[in-house]
């Protein structure tokens, strides 16, 4: 009998230097009118030097756990989606395993970029339900800043670093209830690679590399991808949109998620969003955004969430839970 995969508590973490647009208008020819109009942003965190992914990811997991009521030694499994891990290897989540102090079980990171923690949030749900592993620290974790050029004004706006995280525990269905992550819809079109990477990377340049995007046509395959994604979670699950409580999307585009709840026919009040105050954090944006649902009261025990992201890949996916 497989096991439900439910969640126990969540965790976020920002760093403390704020970079504003008006900042950004220094460094760049951008405005602080152009960036909220065109993406939502009004200001985004970025580390300082020597602050790493795994800190970050560090800060939010403690958070998680404290919030589960656990400590690291009931913890048998690390996931941390990143694109901007601390080293080439080990994974991050092996040295956020050592920092957090978890002993038992497996660590591994996950890529897919600002999907990944759909793709992490989905891997965990499958180690949990088979039994394997009894509970996971899912982890979205990026210091982004670190991979952006400066110079490209058409990229260097988007992004923020942060982390997020859950904790998941396998359960059994009569102890779960409804709760639980219930579907997970994970697609990659690899032939649109030339959309959004990054130009640099071990084996080819072996130097880390600039994020290069053409947004404009990410952006035209984004509302597309992510409803319908969005619909086959939903379908799978024998739900309908009237049905979903809160709607917590990867935090791109304000104009995305817009389109997004306009053709799914969701209401704008039940989209947590956090893009005005965090920017494009990648593969964590997804759980900062949860957390912030958490925290203010807005998402509760037993309501439907839905999620979703695209990303380099191009990636894309999204995800059903009972909180
Ligand atoms: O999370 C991973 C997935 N990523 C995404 O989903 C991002 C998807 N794409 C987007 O969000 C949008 O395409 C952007 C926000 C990146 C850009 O918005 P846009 O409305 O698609 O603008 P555009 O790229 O078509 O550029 C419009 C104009 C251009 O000038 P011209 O050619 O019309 O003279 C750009 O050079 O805006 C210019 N521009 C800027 N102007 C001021 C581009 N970046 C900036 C800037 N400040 N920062």
């Amino acid at each position: 009998m497989l096991k439900k995969a439910v969640i126990l508590g969540c965790g976020a973490y920002l760093p403390e230097k704020v970079l504003t647009n008006d900042d950004l208008s220094k460094m760049v020819n951008t405005s602080d009118e152009w960036i909220r109009e065109r993406t939502g942003i009004r200001e985004r965190h970025v580390v300082s030097e020597g602050e790493l992914t795994s800190d970050l990811a560090v800060k939010a997991a403690t958070e998680a756990l404290e919030a589960a009521g656990l400590t690291a030694s009931d913890i048998d499994l690390v996931l941390v989606a990143t694109t901007t891990p601390d080293l080439t290897f080990p994974s991050t989540a092996a040295i956020v395993q050592a920092k957090l102090g978890v002993e038992e079980g497996a660590a591994f990171d996950i890529q897919a970029v600002c999907t990944g923690f759909v793709y992490a949030l989905s891997t965990a749900e499958k180690f949990l339900a088979t039994g394997q592993h009894r509970r996971a620290l899912v982890i979205g974790a990026e210091t982004f800043s670190r991979i952006l050029d400066w110079e490209d004004r058409a990229t260097c706006v988007l992004f923020g670093d942060g982390a997020g995280a859950f904790v998941l525990e396998a359960q059994d269905s009569e102890t779960a209830g409804d709760r639980g992550v219930m579907q997970s819809y994970l697609r990659c079109d690899g032939r649109l690679v030339d959309l959004l990477y990054v130009d640099g990377g071990v084996s080819s340049s072996q130097s880390t590399g600039h994020v290069r995007m053409q947004g404009n046509k990410v952006f035209r395959e984004a509302v597309i991808r992510i409803s319908q994604a969005m619909e086959k979670v939903m379908a799978d699950a024998g739900v309908s949109v009237q049905d979903i409580d809160w709607f917590v999307p990867h935090q791109a585009n304000e104009r995305i998620i817009l389109g997004v709840v306009k053709k799914l026919d969701l209401r704008r009040e039940q989209v947590i969003s956090t893009i005005a105050g965090q920017g494009n954090t990648s593969a964590a944006s997804i759980p900062l955004a949860y957390h912030a649902g958490v925290s203010d009261g807005r998402i509760k025990q037993g309501d439907l969430v839905l999620l979703e992201a695209m990303g380099g890949g191009l990636t894309w996916g999204a995800a059903l839970l009972r909180a």
